[in-house]
């Protein structure tokens, strides 16, 4: 049932939002059928999107810096999800246990950070906000905390 009013509500959206905003913004066309693509677990397109910033410390550290700052209060200090901050019943998920509901590769999980998980959603996409090369670091960041099989 959840995941049939997921996909209505993603007809929604994809009708009333992506399809004039890709109308309107041709060059945002990329992002908007990735936003449509977007799926529980994730997409071919998405799954081999390639992480372009290599997993060093630097990057990490710079990762957990910006994940303090946009996600810490919704996904916690720690990572395991329910920030004291969150807005109500909106559950932020524990981003370093091996569940990825949309995609575990990088790119899957890029993708999600930069689009968000819907209109519905709390998880709002950071595109735009916040620069790519910090997203990607912030992806290096959670890797450093999920467990060795989550990796991809
Ligand atoms: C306002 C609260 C809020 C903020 C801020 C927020 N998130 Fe989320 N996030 C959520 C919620 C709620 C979900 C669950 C979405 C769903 O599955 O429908 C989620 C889902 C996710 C997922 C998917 C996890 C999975 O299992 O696939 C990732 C990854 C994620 N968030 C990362 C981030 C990062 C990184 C930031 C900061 C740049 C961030 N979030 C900021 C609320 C938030």
């Amino acid at each position: 049932m959840r995941s049939m009013t997921r996909r209505l509500s993603l007809r929604v959206v994809t009708v009333r939002v992506l399809l004039p905003l890709a109308l309107a913004f041709p060059a945002q066309l990329q992002w908007a059928s990735e936003a449509f693509a977007q799926q529980p677990n994730g997409n071919a397109a998405t799954r081999a999107v390639r992480n372009p910033v290599a997993a060093t410390a630097a990057s990490i550290t710079a990762g957990a810096a910006t994940y303090k700052k946009y996600c810490a209060f919704c996904h916690g200090a720690d990572a395991k999800g329910h920030g004291p901050l969150a807005p109500k019943d909106s559950n932020p998920p524990d981003l370093t246990d091996a569940t990825w509901t949309h995609g575990s590769t990088d790119g899957q999980i890029f993708t999600l950070i930069a689009n968000g998980a819907g209109a519905k959603s709390s998880m709002v996409g950071f595109k735009g906000k916040v620069p790519d090369q910090d997203l990607w670091n912030i992806v290096n960041y959670l890797r450093s905390l999920a467990p060795q099989a989550a990796r991809r």
